[in-house]
Protein backbone atom coordinates (compact mmCIF):
# COMPACT_ATOMS: atom_id res chain seq x y z
CA UNK A 1 0.00 0.00 0.00
CA UNK A 2 1.16 3.45 -0.76
CA UNK A 3 1.21 6.12 1.57
CA UNK A 4 -0.98 9.38 1.05
CA UNK A 5 0.73 12.50 2.47
CA UNK A 6 -1.91 15.41 4.04
CA UNK A 7 -0.69 18.92 3.33
CA UNK A 8 -3.07 20.84 5.61
CA UNK A 9 -3.60 24.55 4.38
CA UNK A 10 -6.10 25.48 7.08
CA UNK A 11 -3.62 28.45 8.60
CA UNK A 12 -3.07 29.83 4.77
CA UNK A 13 -5.39 29.08 2.12
CA UNK A 14 -8.01 28.85 4.82
CA UNK A 15 -7.77 31.83 6.37
CA UNK A 16 -8.08 33.69 3.09
CA UNK A 17 -11.41 32.93 3.82
CA UNK A 18 -13.83 35.64 3.42
CA UNK A 19 -13.65 37.51 6.88
CA UNK A 20 -11.56 35.37 9.01
CA UNK A 21 -8.33 36.68 10.54
CA UNK A 22 -6.24 34.21 13.08
CA UNK A 23 -4.21 35.41 15.53
CA UNK A 24 -0.40 34.08 16.62
CA UNK A 25 -1.44 32.07 19.52
CA UNK A 26 -5.12 30.81 17.84
CA UNK A 27 -2.55 29.42 14.40
CA UNK A 28 0.05 27.86 17.20
CA UNK A 29 -2.80 26.22 18.78
CA UNK A 30 -4.62 24.90 15.58
CA UNK A 31 -1.35 24.05 14.75
CA UNK A 32 -0.23 21.85 17.57
CA UNK A 33 -4.33 20.09 16.90
CA UNK A 34 -3.00 19.65 13.52
CA UNK A 35 0.22 17.77 14.38
CA UNK A 36 -1.91 15.71 16.87
CA UNK A 37 -4.49 14.95 14.33
CA UNK A 38 -1.08 13.39 11.81
CA UNK A 39 -1.13 16.14 9.09
CA UNK A 40 1.60 15.51 7.29
CA UNK A 41 2.75 19.04 6.62
CA UNK A 42 1.55 22.27 8.05
CA UNK A 43 1.19 25.41 5.44
CA UNK A 44 1.51 28.02 8.15
CA UNK A 45 1.22 30.84 6.46
CA UNK A 46 2.29 33.37 3.58
CA UNK A 47 5.52 35.19 5.60
CA UNK A 48 5.96 38.00 3.08
CA UNK A 49 2.54 39.49 3.19
CA UNK A 50 2.44 40.85 6.91
CA UNK A 51 4.97 40.97 10.00
CA UNK A 52 1.71 39.24 11.69
CA UNK A 53 2.10 36.31 9.29
CA UNK A 54 5.84 35.68 9.35
CA UNK A 55 5.96 36.03 13.26
CA UNK A 56 3.08 33.01 13.24
CA UNK A 57 4.85 30.77 10.41
CA UNK A 58 7.51 31.48 12.77
CA UNK A 59 6.13 30.33 15.82
CA UNK A 60 4.68 27.31 14.45
CA UNK A 61 8.39 26.28 13.01
CA UNK A 62 10.03 27.14 16.63
CA UNK A 63 7.24 25.12 18.78
CA UNK A 64 5.35 22.81 17.11
CA UNK A 65 7.04 18.85 16.49
CA UNK A 66 5.95 16.57 13.53
CA UNK A 67 5.00 17.71 11.13
CA UNK A 68 6.87 19.72 7.89
CA UNK A 69 6.51 23.47 8.09
CA UNK A 70 5.80 24.81 4.97
CA UNK A 71 5.89 28.45 3.82
CA UNK A 72 4.13 30.15 0.93
CA UNK A 73 6.11 32.13 -2.02
CA UNK A 74 5.87 34.04 -4.72
CA UNK A 75 8.56 33.35 -7.78
CA UNK A 76 9.61 36.42 -5.96
CA UNK A 77 13.46 36.42 -4.13
CA UNK A 78 11.95 38.55 -1.34
CA UNK A 79 9.33 36.11 -1.03
CA UNK A 80 11.46 32.93 -0.73
CA UNK A 81 13.75 34.71 1.75
CA UNK A 82 11.24 35.75 3.78
CA UNK A 83 9.57 32.14 3.33
CA UNK A 84 12.75 30.54 4.52
CA UNK A 85 13.79 32.73 7.02
CA UNK A 86 10.43 31.82 9.03
CA UNK A 87 10.54 28.07 8.53
CA UNK A 88 14.61 28.40 9.83
CA UNK A 89 13.87 26.48 13.03
CA UNK A 90 11.58 24.30 11.67
CA UNK A 91 12.70 20.58 12.40
CA UNK A 92 11.46 19.70 8.69
CA UNK A 93 10.63 22.84 6.81
CA UNK A 94 9.58 23.48 2.85
CA UNK A 95 9.11 26.48 0.52
CA UNK A 96 5.77 26.38 -1.27
CA UNK A 97 6.72 28.24 -4.20
CA UNK A 98 3.41 29.12 -6.79
CA UNK A 99 3.21 30.91 -10.31
CA UNK A 100 -0.26 30.54 -12.63
CA UNK A 101 -0.39 28.22 -15.72
CA UNK A 102 -3.35 29.33 -17.28
CA UNK A 103 -3.65 31.84 -19.87
CA UNK A 104 -6.21 34.42 -18.51
CA UNK A 105 -3.38 34.47 -15.71
CA UNK A 106 -0.64 34.57 -17.68
CA UNK A 107 -2.19 37.60 -19.49
CA UNK A 108 -3.97 39.72 -16.57
CA UNK A 109 -2.34 38.91 -14.06
CA UNK A 110 1.34 37.86 -14.45
CA UNK A 111 1.84 39.92 -17.73
CA UNK A 112 4.03 37.58 -18.39
CA UNK A 113 4.89 35.34 -21.26
CA UNK A 114 4.89 31.35 -21.09
CA UNK A 115 8.66 31.69 -22.01
CA UNK A 116 9.26 34.24 -19.21
CA UNK A 117 7.40 32.25 -16.62
CA UNK A 118 9.01 29.24 -17.46
CA UNK A 119 12.45 30.89 -17.08
CA UNK A 120 11.36 32.36 -13.79
CA UNK A 121 9.76 29.51 -12.55
CA UNK A 122 13.04 27.55 -13.23
CA UNK A 123 15.61 30.05 -11.69
CA UNK A 124 13.07 30.85 -8.52
CA UNK A 125 12.76 27.01 -7.59
CA UNK A 126 16.85 26.72 -8.21
CA UNK A 127 17.24 29.70 -5.32
CA UNK A 128 14.77 27.99 -3.08
CA UNK A 129 16.69 25.15 -3.15
CA UNK A 130 19.90 27.00 -1.67
CA UNK A 131 17.89 27.42 1.64
CA UNK A 132 15.76 23.93 2.15
CA UNK A 133 15.97 20.40 0.24
CA UNK A 134 12.36 20.85 0.38
CA UNK A 135 10.65 22.55 -2.20
CA UNK A 136 7.29 22.57 -3.28
CA UNK A 137 5.93 24.13 -6.70
CA UNK A 138 2.50 25.08 -7.86
CA UNK A 139 1.08 26.46 -11.32
CA UNK A 140 -2.65 27.77 -10.12
CA UNK A 141 -5.12 27.40 -12.52
CA UNK A 142 -4.50 24.21 -14.14
CA UNK A 143 -7.37 22.96 -14.72
CA UNK A 144 -7.98 25.89 -17.24
CA UNK A 145 -4.26 25.77 -18.85
CA UNK A 146 -3.28 24.41 -21.53
CA UNK A 147 -2.17 21.13 -20.29
CA UNK A 148 1.51 21.07 -22.87
CA UNK A 149 2.33 23.92 -20.87
CA UNK A 150 1.55 22.49 -17.36
CA UNK A 151 3.68 19.96 -18.47
CA UNK A 152 6.41 22.33 -19.65
CA UNK A 153 6.39 23.77 -16.11
CA UNK A 154 6.23 20.23 -13.87
CA UNK A 155 9.29 19.34 -16.27
CA UNK A 156 10.96 22.84 -15.21
CA UNK A 157 10.15 22.95 -11.76
CA UNK A 158 10.97 18.90 -11.35
CA UNK A 159 14.90 19.64 -13.07
CA UNK A 160 15.53 22.60 -11.28
CA UNK A 161 14.99 20.64 -7.47
CA UNK A 162 11.23 20.78 -6.62
CA UNK A 163 10.38 17.79 -4.45
CA UNK A 164 6.59 18.30 -4.95
CA UNK A 165 4.94 19.27 -7.55
CA UNK A 166 1.09 20.32 -6.75
CA UNK A 167 -1.15 20.94 -9.57
CA UNK A 168 -4.24 22.90 -8.59
CA UNK A 169 -7.55 23.32 -9.64
CA UNK A 170 -7.03 26.91 -8.60
CA UNK A 171 -10.74 27.78 -9.57
CA UNK A 172 -12.85 24.59 -8.73
CA UNK A 173 -13.58 24.02 -12.68
CA UNK A 174 -12.33 20.83 -12.84
CA UNK A 175 -14.70 17.46 -12.84
CA UNK A 176 -13.48 14.73 -11.36
CA UNK A 177 -12.87 12.90 -14.75
CA UNK A 178 -10.53 15.34 -15.92
CA UNK A 179 -8.80 16.53 -13.05
CA UNK A 180 -8.24 12.95 -12.74
CA UNK A 181 -6.88 12.49 -16.79
CA UNK A 182 -4.87 15.62 -16.00
CA UNK A 183 -2.81 13.71 -12.92
CA UNK A 184 -2.59 10.56 -15.17
CA UNK A 185 -1.21 12.58 -18.13
CA UNK A 186 1.54 13.98 -16.31
CA UNK A 187 3.10 10.87 -15.65
CA UNK A 188 2.96 9.63 -19.14
CA UNK A 189 4.09 13.11 -20.25
CA UNK A 190 6.75 13.77 -17.70
CA UNK A 191 7.99 10.27 -16.18
CA UNK A 192 10.27 12.40 -14.19
CA UNK A 193 6.93 13.21 -11.80
CA UNK A 194 7.23 9.69 -11.08
CA UNK A 195 10.48 10.39 -8.40
CA UNK A 196 8.75 13.41 -7.31
CA UNK A 197 5.50 14.09 -5.52
CA UNK A 198 2.69 14.94 -7.31
CA UNK A 199 0.44 16.66 -5.27
CA UNK A 200 -3.76 18.02 -5.66
CA UNK A 201 -5.25 21.45 -4.58
CA UNK A 202 -8.85 21.35 -5.21
CA UNK A 203 -11.57 24.81 -4.66
CA UNK A 204 -15.08 23.64 -3.68
CA UNK A 205 -16.80 25.86 -6.58
CA UNK A 206 -18.56 23.28 -7.93
CA UNK A 207 -19.34 21.61 -4.71
CA UNK A 208 -16.65 18.99 -6.44
CA UNK A 209 -13.66 19.64 -4.63
CA UNK A 210 -13.39 16.17 -2.56
CA UNK A 211 -14.13 14.24 -5.73
CA UNK A 212 -11.81 15.41 -7.75
CA UNK A 213 -9.06 14.82 -5.34
CA UNK A 214 -9.99 11.55 -4.63
CA UNK A 215 -9.94 10.90 -8.59
CA UNK A 216 -6.34 12.66 -8.70
CA UNK A 217 -5.39 10.01 -5.97
CA UNK A 218 -7.04 7.12 -8.00
CA UNK A 219 -4.68 8.64 -11.13
CA UNK A 220 -1.40 8.33 -8.80
CA UNK A 221 -1.40 11.91 -6.80
CA UNK A 222 0.74 11.07 -3.65
CA UNK A 223 -0.08 14.55 -1.68
CA UNK A 224 -3.70 15.88 -0.99
CA UNK A 225 -4.00 19.55 0.16
CA UNK A 226 -6.61 19.89 1.88
CA UNK A 227 -8.02 22.15 5.18
CA UNK A 228 -10.31 21.57 8.21
CA UNK A 229 -13.83 22.23 7.09
CA UNK A 230 -12.87 22.53 3.83
CA UNK A 231 -12.66 26.46 4.84
CA UNK A 232 -10.80 28.63 2.10
CA UNK A 233 -10.65 30.92 -0.62
CA UNK A 234 -14.60 31.15 -2.07
CA UNK A 235 -16.44 28.09 -1.71
CA UNK A 236 -13.27 26.85 -0.03
CA UNK A 237 -10.73 24.06 0.03
CA UNK A 238 -11.13 20.43 -0.36
CA UNK A 239 -12.29 19.04 3.47
CA UNK A 240 -9.76 17.11 5.08
CA UNK A 241 -12.19 15.36 6.98
CA UNK A 242 -14.01 14.47 4.27
CA UNK A 243 -10.76 12.88 2.25
CA UNK A 244 -9.44 11.63 5.86
CA UNK A 245 -12.22 9.23 6.17
CA UNK A 246 -13.06 8.55 2.28
CA UNK A 247 -9.32 6.87 2.27
CA UNK A 248 -9.70 5.07 5.70
CA UNK A 249 -13.46 4.01 5.44
CA UNK A 250 -12.65 2.88 1.55
CA UNK A 251 -9.18 1.69 1.93
CA UNK A 252 -10.71 -1.33 0.16
CA UNK A 253 -10.91 0.66 -2.54
CA UNK A 254 -8.46 3.08 -2.85
CA UNK A 255 -5.66 0.89 -1.59
CA UNK A 256 -3.43 3.15 0.55
CA UNK A 257 -2.43 4.03 3.99
CA UNK A 258 -2.93 7.51 6.33
CA UNK A 259 -1.24 9.02 9.02
CA UNK A 260 -3.82 10.57 9.83
CA UNK A 261 -5.36 9.94 13.79
CA UNK A 262 -9.24 9.75 12.74
CA UNK A 263 -10.17 10.38 16.51
CA UNK A 264 -9.03 13.57 16.39
CA UNK A 265 -11.12 14.76 13.68
CA UNK A 266 -13.80 16.31 15.51
CA UNK A 267 -12.38 17.69 17.93
CA UNK A 268 -9.86 19.73 15.19
CA UNK A 269 -12.86 20.74 13.20
CA UNK A 270 -14.66 22.12 16.35
CA UNK A 271 -11.66 24.34 17.24
CA UNK A 272 -10.99 25.75 13.93
CA UNK A 273 -14.95 26.59 14.08
CA UNK A 274 -14.69 28.14 17.19
CA UNK A 275 -11.56 30.39 16.33
CA UNK A 276 -12.20 30.97 12.60
CA UNK A 277 -15.99 31.90 13.79
CA UNK A 278 -16.89 30.06 10.77
CA UNK A 279 -19.84 27.64 11.11
CA UNK A 280 -19.92 23.93 10.28
CA UNK A 281 -23.47 23.53 8.21
CA UNK A 282 -25.13 20.72 10.14
CA UNK A 283 -25.13 18.36 7.13
CA UNK A 284 -21.70 18.56 6.56
CA UNK A 285 -19.93 14.97 6.22
CA UNK A 286 -18.06 13.51 9.07
CA UNK A 287 -18.31 16.91 11.34
CA UNK A 288 -21.36 18.30 10.72
CA UNK A 289 -24.47 18.19 13.80
CA UNK A 290 -26.51 16.12 11.83
CA UNK A 291 -23.86 13.77 10.30
CA UNK A 292 -24.75 10.73 12.53
CA UNK A 293 -27.87 11.59 14.16
CA UNK A 294 -31.16 9.45 12.63
CA UNK A 295 -34.49 11.19 12.12
CA UNK A 296 -36.58 8.66 10.01
CA UNK A 297 -38.27 6.16 11.52
CA UNK A 298 -37.36 3.58 9.21
CA UNK A 299 -33.65 4.56 9.60
CA UNK A 300 -34.03 4.88 13.51
CA UNK A 301 -35.30 1.02 13.70
CA UNK A 302 -32.75 -0.62 11.27
CA UNK A 303 -30.11 1.31 13.48
CA UNK A 304 -31.91 0.19 16.62
CA UNK A 305 -31.43 -3.30 15.52
CA UNK A 306 -28.07 -2.92 13.93
CA UNK A 307 -25.69 0.37 13.79
CA UNK A 308 -24.54 -0.41 9.96
CA UNK A 309 -27.62 -1.04 8.45
CA UNK A 310 -27.23 3.04 8.41
CA UNK A 311 -23.78 3.88 9.17
CA UNK A 312 -20.90 3.56 7.26
CA UNK A 313 -18.68 4.11 10.34
CA UNK A 314 -18.90 4.86 13.67
CA UNK A 315 -19.03 7.91 14.73
CA UNK A 316 -16.71 7.08 18.33
CA UNK A 317 -14.09 7.02 14.88
CA UNK A 318 -13.88 10.21 14.59
CA UNK A 319 -13.96 11.65 18.08
CA UNK A 320 -17.84 12.21 18.68
CA UNK A 321 -20.16 10.54 20.92
CA UNK A 322 -22.34 7.34 19.19
CA UNK A 323 -24.46 8.29 16.37
CA UNK A 324 -27.68 9.76 18.00
CA UNK A 325 -31.37 9.32 17.62
CA UNK A 326 -33.18 12.62 17.07
CA UNK A 327 -36.54 12.56 17.94
CA UNK A 328 -38.97 14.19 15.66
CA UNK A 329 -41.86 14.21 13.43
CA UNK A 330 -40.61 10.89 11.46
CA UNK A 331 -39.52 8.76 14.31
CA UNK A 332 -41.25 5.84 15.05
CA UNK A 333 -42.44 3.91 18.07
CA UNK A 334 -39.26 1.59 18.36
CA UNK A 335 -36.83 4.20 19.06
CA UNK A 336 -39.03 6.55 20.90
CA UNK A 337 -39.55 3.32 23.09
CA UNK A 338 -35.36 3.12 23.23
CA UNK A 339 -34.97 6.67 24.13
CA UNK A 340 -37.47 6.77 26.83
CA UNK A 341 -35.03 3.58 28.12
CA UNK A 342 -31.86 5.49 27.29
CA UNK A 343 -33.55 8.30 29.88
CA UNK A 344 -34.21 6.12 32.32
CA UNK A 345 -37.83 5.54 31.49
CA UNK A 346 -38.11 1.74 31.72
CA UNK A 347 -41.14 0.59 33.63
CA UNK A 348 -43.42 2.80 31.68
CA UNK A 349 -46.83 0.60 30.73
CA UNK A 350 -48.03 -0.22 27.85
CA UNK A 351 -50.81 1.95 27.87
CA UNK A 352 -48.72 5.04 29.21
CA UNK A 353 -46.37 4.29 26.37
CA UNK A 354 -49.05 4.47 23.56
CA UNK A 355 -50.60 7.82 25.13
CA UNK A 356 -46.60 9.13 25.65
CA UNK A 357 -45.95 7.71 21.84
CA UNK A 358 -49.45 9.51 20.79
CA UNK A 359 -48.48 13.32 23.08
CA UNK A 360 -45.02 12.79 20.99
CA UNK A 361 -46.58 12.84 17.78
CA UNK A 362 -48.25 15.71 18.27
CA UNK A 363 -45.73 17.72 20.01
CA UNK A 364 -43.31 16.96 17.13
CA UNK A 365 -46.04 18.13 14.81
CA UNK A 366 -45.59 21.36 16.79
CA UNK A 367 -41.77 21.71 16.86
CA UNK A 368 -38.99 20.62 14.82
CA UNK A 369 -37.13 18.70 17.26
CA UNK A 370 -38.24 17.90 20.28
CA UNK A 371 -35.23 17.70 22.59
CA UNK A 372 -34.53 15.42 25.83
CA UNK A 373 -36.03 18.17 27.95
CA UNK A 374 -38.89 17.53 25.96
CA UNK A 375 -38.91 14.06 26.30
CA UNK A 376 -38.39 14.25 29.86
CA UNK A 377 -41.56 17.09 30.22
CA UNK A 378 -43.93 14.97 28.63
CA UNK A 379 -43.30 11.76 30.67
CA UNK A 380 -43.37 13.39 33.99
CA UNK A 381 -46.36 14.80 32.80
CA UNK A 382 -47.99 11.59 32.49
CA UNK A 383 -46.71 9.68 35.22
CA UNK A 384 -47.39 12.14 37.57
CA UNK A 385 -50.94 12.36 38.05
CA UNK A 386 -51.83 16.10 38.63
CA UNK A 387 -54.81 17.16 41.11
CA UNK A 388 -56.51 19.94 40.30
CA UNK A 389 -55.98 22.35 43.06
CA UNK A 390 -56.50 25.04 41.25
CA UNK A 391 -60.16 25.21 38.72
CA UNK A 392 -60.42 28.46 36.44
CA UNK A 393 -63.96 29.51 38.12
CA UNK A 394 -64.36 32.53 35.82
CA UNK A 395 -62.85 34.51 32.39
CA UNK A 396 -63.92 37.76 31.28
CA UNK A 397 -62.04 39.28 28.18
CA UNK A 398 -63.03 42.46 26.05
CA UNK A 399 -61.08 43.32 22.64
CA UNK A 400 -61.71 45.25 19.86
CA UNK A 401 -60.60 48.08 17.48
CA UNK A 402 -60.78 51.82 17.60
CA UNK A 403 -58.42 52.39 20.38
CA UNK A 404 -60.00 49.72 22.86
CA UNK A 405 -56.96 48.06 25.30
CA UNK A 406 -57.57 44.66 25.82
CA UNK A 407 -58.49 43.47 29.09
CA UNK A 408 -58.72 40.23 30.89
CA UNK A 409 -60.09 39.62 34.30
CA UNK A 410 -59.49 35.39 35.66
CA UNK A 411 -60.35 33.85 39.03
CA UNK A 412 -59.41 31.05 40.26
CA UNK A 413 -60.65 28.46 42.54
CA UNK A 414 -58.86 26.28 44.99
CA UNK A 415 -60.19 24.63 47.81
CA UNK A 416 -59.60 27.33 49.96
CA UNK A 417 -59.97 31.02 48.35
CA UNK A 418 -60.62 32.27 45.11
CA UNK A 419 -57.72 34.22 43.24
CA UNK A 420 -58.88 36.96 41.17
CA UNK A 421 -57.17 39.24 38.68
CA UNK A 422 -57.32 41.58 35.95
CA UNK A 423 -54.57 42.90 33.57
CA UNK A 424 -54.48 44.30 30.13
CA UNK A 425 -52.11 43.05 27.28
CA UNK A 426 -51.58 43.36 23.14
CA UNK A 427 -54.39 41.16 22.92
CA UNK A 428 -57.15 38.99 25.17
CA UNK A 429 -54.52 35.86 25.46
CA UNK A 430 -51.87 38.24 26.70
CA UNK A 431 -53.82 40.29 28.82
CA UNK A 432 -55.22 36.89 30.49
CA UNK A 433 -51.55 35.21 30.75
CA UNK A 434 -50.58 38.56 32.09
CA UNK A 435 -53.37 38.17 34.95
CA UNK A 436 -52.52 34.56 35.64
CA UNK A 437 -48.94 34.91 36.01
CA UNK A 438 -50.35 37.13 39.21
CA UNK A 439 -51.93 34.16 40.60
CA UNK A 440 -49.05 31.28 39.73
CA UNK A 441 -47.60 29.62 43.04
CA UNK A 442 -44.31 29.78 41.65
CA UNK A 443 -42.98 32.15 38.73
CA UNK A 444 -42.09 30.36 35.63
CA UNK A 445 -41.04 31.22 32.29
CA UNK A 446 -43.09 30.51 29.07
CA UNK A 447 -41.09 29.28 26.86
CA UNK A 448 -43.61 28.59 23.83
CA UNK A 449 -46.96 29.05 22.73
CA UNK A 450 -48.77 27.01 20.16
CA UNK A 451 -52.08 26.84 19.44
CA UNK A 452 -53.28 24.38 16.17
CA UNK A 453 -57.08 24.15 15.02
CA UNK A 454 -58.72 20.81 15.75
CA UNK A 455 -61.12 20.63 12.51
CA UNK A 456 -61.41 23.17 9.20
CA UNK A 457 -64.48 25.12 10.38
CA UNK A 458 -64.97 28.78 12.12
CA UNK A 459 -66.25 26.39 14.84
CA UNK A 460 -62.97 24.78 14.98
CA UNK A 461 -61.53 23.04 18.49
CA UNK A 462 -58.13 25.45 19.29
CA UNK A 463 -55.67 23.42 21.42
CA UNK A 464 -53.30 25.08 23.02
CA UNK A 465 -49.92 23.75 24.13
CA UNK A 466 -47.43 25.87 25.91
CA UNK A 467 -44.22 25.25 26.83
CA UNK A 468 -42.90 26.68 30.73
CA UNK A 469 -39.57 26.12 32.91
CA UNK A 470 -39.55 26.60 36.53
CA UNK A 471 -36.64 25.52 38.72
CA UNK A 472 -34.83 24.10 35.53
CA UNK A 473 -37.64 22.07 34.71
CA UNK A 474 -39.86 22.08 31.57
CA UNK A 475 -43.80 21.61 31.75
CA UNK A 476 -45.94 21.02 29.49
CA UNK A 477 -49.96 22.59 29.77
CA UNK A 478 -52.01 21.85 27.08
CA UNK A 479 -56.02 22.17 26.98
CA UNK A 480 -58.76 22.18 24.25
CA UNK A 481 -62.02 24.51 23.64
CA UNK A 482 -63.76 26.23 21.04
CA UNK A 483 -62.83 29.55 22.18
CA UNK A 484 -58.95 30.13 21.97
CA UNK A 485 -58.71 32.60 24.64
CA UNK A 486 -60.75 29.92 26.82
CA UNK A 487 -58.13 26.86 25.98
CA UNK A 488 -55.25 29.52 26.31
CA UNK A 489 -56.19 29.80 29.99
CA UNK A 490 -56.34 26.35 30.60
CA UNK A 491 -53.15 25.51 29.44
CA UNK A 492 -51.87 28.16 31.71
CA UNK A 493 -53.70 26.37 34.59
CA UNK A 494 -52.77 23.15 33.52
CA UNK A 495 -49.16 24.40 33.80
CA UNK A 496 -50.00 26.08 37.51
CA UNK A 497 -51.56 22.67 38.53
CA UNK A 498 -48.48 20.56 37.68
CA UNK A 499 -46.23 23.11 39.36
CA UNK A 500 -48.52 23.12 42.80
CA UNK A 501 -48.16 19.12 42.34
CA UNK A 502 -44.70 19.29 42.71
CA UNK A 503 -43.70 18.79 39.26
CA UNK A 504 -42.20 22.26 39.33
CA UNK A 505 -40.91 23.08 42.88
CA UNK A 506 -42.47 21.24 46.06
CA UNK A 507 -43.82 23.95 48.19
CA UNK A 508 -46.49 26.13 46.83
CA UNK A 509 -48.19 28.73 48.54
CA UNK A 510 -51.14 30.71 47.09
CA UNK A 511 -50.68 34.84 46.53
CA UNK A 512 -52.32 37.92 44.87
CA UNK A 513 -56.06 38.87 45.84
CA UNK A 514 -57.73 36.26 48.42
CA UNK A 515 -61.61 36.73 48.91
CA UNK A 516 -63.45 34.89 51.13
CA UNK A 517 -65.20 31.84 49.80
CA UNK A 518 -69.13 33.03 48.74
O1 LIG B 1 -5.56 27.79 -5.17
C1 LIG B 1 -4.35 27.85 -5.46
O2 LIG B 1 -3.94 27.71 -6.59
C2 LIG B 1 -3.43 28.13 -4.37
C3 LIG B 1 -1.99 28.08 -4.68
C4 LIG B 1 -1.25 29.15 -3.98
C5 LIG B 1 -1.45 26.72 -4.38
O3 LIG B 1 -3.86 28.31 -3.25
ZN1 LIG C 1 -5.93 27.54 -3.09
Amino acid sequence: MSYIKFFDTTLRDGEQSPGVALNTQQKLEIAFALAKLGVDIIEAGFPITSEGDFECVDRIAREVRGPVIAALARTHKLDIERAAKAIEPAERGRIHIFTSASDVHLEYMLRKTRAEVLAISEEMVTYAKTFTDDVEFSAQDCMRADPEFVYQLVRTAIAAGATTVNIPDTTGYGTPQDYGALIRSIFVNVPEARGVSVSTHCHDDLGLATANTLAAVENGATQVEVAVNGIGERAGNTSLEEVAMALYTRRDHFGHDIGINTRELYRVSRLVSRYTGMLVQPNKAIVGENAFAHEAGIHQDGVIKNKSTYEIMNAELVGREAGVLVMGKHSGRNAFRQRLGELGYVDLSAEQLNELFKQFKELADLKQNVTTDDLRALVENEIVKVAETYKLDHLQFQSGMGGMTPQALVRLRTPAELLEATATGSGPVDAAYKALATLAPIPFELESYDLKAIGSGTDALGEVTIRATADGRTLYGRAISTDVVHSSVLAYVDVINKLAAGVGRAKVEAKAVTMALP
